[in-house]
């Protein structure tokens, strides 16, 4: 599939000019037939559709590992990003007294917490500083020794939209024996990665962004090699048995399901990974950079303070500028069909596969009378 044909299967954009992919993803016409057959299912034959539980699960661990260049047996399916960044803390912890782990000041907050837990704080938190606008690979290299345990980084910042080289981060972390813990929330879906080539050790991410998507379903990945790291909760799932007096963890990442999974999360998720595979992670990620390309010139030509650095290298899809007024600019796009996002004085734009440089024009449009009116009224005051 081409760019052109995976737009055709978002009713949304026959409207809407949807650019929140670092959001939530908007249904496609496979998602609501997906679901529609789960419902269907769930009604008419919700024995049939209980014996096969397993089945849209595995699938979706399955192709998630073939877009992300893993093995499924690398793969869990677990509830949100957020909870991959602590199931990674739990097979790295008890660490020994004196160990640290390296961040950068712009790593999601769910990375973070879970090692300020109880019995965890022997463990230093060091934390790289931003400069020029960009994490610099050196001030890592400067804050790494050899009593690091794991470098933990967001792949693309929520708040910035910055890329890390994970490639090189993962080779200086197993430099020191440490490990590699990405945060791919805001790169799964969007960017053409090979888990096993990059050498991450553990990446975890949602579904419900760039990879089209349900809430409630993300996906969490532990390399092979460290499968002799134990989690600590544990559940018939993890187990794949019910006798009580036998119980071994399960050899592959389905060990750290507890329960029932997210069935219609599953079957919601299917089709985006399916629509991805189709259309190729080349191929969406030189789209998602042409397009943040081509909007973040045309805000700065319009003179917005967009902090997304402009190399490609450095960006993804997601594209953030800093405005005092951004939650009423978020509102006047809103109105005119555009979508984006705020928070506090943080403004989004996130373009993805099943945009067009037609929805970047509509949305440099909306910049263009925003400005105007501010001029219009300005000069209104200056007259009374
Ligand atoms: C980088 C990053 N990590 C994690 C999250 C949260 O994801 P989840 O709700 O799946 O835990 C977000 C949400 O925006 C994010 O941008």
């Amino acid at each position: 599939m081409n760019p052109a044909e995976v737009r055709a299967l978002f009713p949304i954009l026959k409207k809407r000019a949807y650019m929140f992919s670092g959001g939530i993803a908007p249904a496609s016409t496979r998602t609501i037939e997906a679901m529609k057959k789960h419902m269907d299912w769930v009604t008419n034959d919700a024995d049939d559709l209980y014996l096969h539980t397993e089945d849209e699960m595995q699938e979706c661990r399955r192709l998630f590992a073939k877009l992300l260049g893993a093995d499924t047996d690398e793969v869990a399916m677990v509830e949100s990003t957020s909870a991959g960044s602590n199931l990674v803390v739990d097979l790295l912890t008890p660490a020994p007294k004196g160990s640290n782990v390296v961040f950068d000041e712009w790593a999601y907050p769910s990375s973070v917490y879970p090692w300020k837990l109880k019995g965890r704080e022997n463990v230093q938190l060091r934390f790289v500083q931003p400069r020029d606008g960009l994490v610099h690979f050196e001030d890592f290299e400067a804050a790494v020794d050899d009593k690091t345990i794991a470098i933990s980084v967001s792949h693309v910042t929520p708040g910035q939209g910055f890329r890390h080289d994970i490639g090189a981060l993962a080779k200086l972390a197993h430099a020191h024996n440490a490990v590699l813990i990405v945060d791919g929330a805001q790169s799964a879906g969007a960017a053409d990665i090979n888990l096993h080539k990059l050498g991450v050790d553990f990446y975890s991410t949602t579904a419900m962004k760039w990879l089209m998507g349900a809430g409630g379903v993300g996906f969490f990945y532990c390399a092979e090699k460290h499968m002799d790291k134990y989690p600590t909760r544990a559940g018939y799932a993890s187990n794949g048995g019910y006798d009580l007096h036998k119980f071994k963890f399960l050899p592959s990442a389905e060990r750290f399901n507890l329960g029932l999974s997210n069935i219609a999360g599953a079957a919601f998720t299917r089709p985006g990974l399916e629509i991805l595979l189709e259309t190729g992670m080349k191929t969406v990620e030189k789209h998602v950079l042409d397009l943040s390309g081509y909007c973040i010139a045309g805000m700065r030509e319009r003179g917005m303070d967009v902090i997304t650095p402009t190399e490609p290298e450095y960006r993804l899809g997601v594209i953030a500028a800093i405005m005092p007024d951004a939650k009423e600019f978020w509102k006047f796009l809103y109105d005119r069909g555009v979508d984006t996002y705020f928070h506090g004085n943080l403004f989004r734009v996130d373009p993805h596969v099943f945009n067009n440089r037609g929805d970047v024009d509509r949305f440099l449009e909306g910049v263009d009378a925003y400005q105007e009116k501010g001029t219009a009224a300005a000069k209104a005051k200056r007259k009374r």
